[in-house]
């Protein structure tokens, strides 16, 4: 893809944006509302953040949608949130379309109701030959369980004599991960103002610029976009090395 030149007020734009979505529920009860109706102005911002980073060039854009963790959560809001993915697949795709964004998605999908992995495999197929961004949704992952895939398959490769186990070194066990076919992120987004990885692309993020914001998801939108981008632009990135 043709990268456009930063708008004027952006030094660089990361080829890589990684997001933490937090503070729907919180967001629900500054308002008196349900929990879910935070997740549903979540997924509107979702869609401003796409449309946001598809213009200004960002290469790919991984979204932590749903955690291996959220399983755990009241069942009336994991299934309140496998409906709104389903709209969001549904309503988005023909968006995607328009704005040439290819959809993937990584973590354990098998795990996903069959209604929502029908809904996501329908909209990766019609947007797969899209040569613009490449939306990633992190859907019941984890990033200690991606690890543990990566080891099984590699241990895999070995016994079957496709892979010599002298030959196993970071970029080797890159190939085993659900991400293997994206670049590391370059700049990770919190919102809410945790300061925690939360089981996210744990192996992926290890020089990856970490920007956190107190506004809560529902509230971020393409001026906080551009601001996390702002300081990206700020910072010196020396991957372990000197200036
Ligand atoms: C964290 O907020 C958010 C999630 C667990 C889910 C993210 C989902 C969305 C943004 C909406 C739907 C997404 C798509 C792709 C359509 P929280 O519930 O943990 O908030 P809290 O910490 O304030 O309780």
């Amino acid at each position: 893809m043709s990268r456009p030149t930063p708008a004027d007020d952006l030094k660089s734009i990361p080829r890589h944006i990684a997001i933490i979505m937090d503070g729907n529920g919180r967001w629900a009860k500054e308002r008196g509302q349900m929990r879910t109706s935070g997740h549903r102005k979540g997924a509107e911002s979702v869609r401003q953040v796409v449309e946001g980073c598809s213009e200004l060039g960002v290469e790919y854009l991984t979204l932590y949608a749903f955690s291996s963790e959220n399983w755990k959560r009241p069942k009336v809001e994991v299934a309140a949130l496998m409906k709104l993915l389903q709209k969001f697949l549904r309503d988005e795709t023909p968006t995607m379309m328009q704005n040439n964004v290819r959809l993937q998605a990584i973590g354990r999908l098998h795990d996903l109701p069959e209604a929502c992995q029908a809904e996501l495999h329908q909209a990766v197929q019609t947007t797969a030959t899209n040569t613009g961004m490449t939306l990633i949704l992190a859907l019941s992952y984890g990033g200690r369980e991606e690890i543990i895939d990566g080891i099984k398959s590699l241990i895999e490769s070995v016994e079957k004599g496709h892979l010599d186990k002298a030959m196993i070194d970071g970029d080797v066990f890159g190939k085993h991960l659900y991400t293997r076919y994206y670049p590391d992120p370059d700049l990770l987004i919190r919102t809410s103002g945790e300061m925690r990885l939360s089981n996210f692309l744990l192996w992926q993020v290890s020089y990856t610029e970490f920007y956190v914001t107190q506004k809560l998801w529902p509230d971020f939108g393409k001026e906080e976009l551009r601001e996390a981008i702002r300081a990206y632009g700020n910072r010196h990135r020396r991957f372990g090395g000197v200036a």
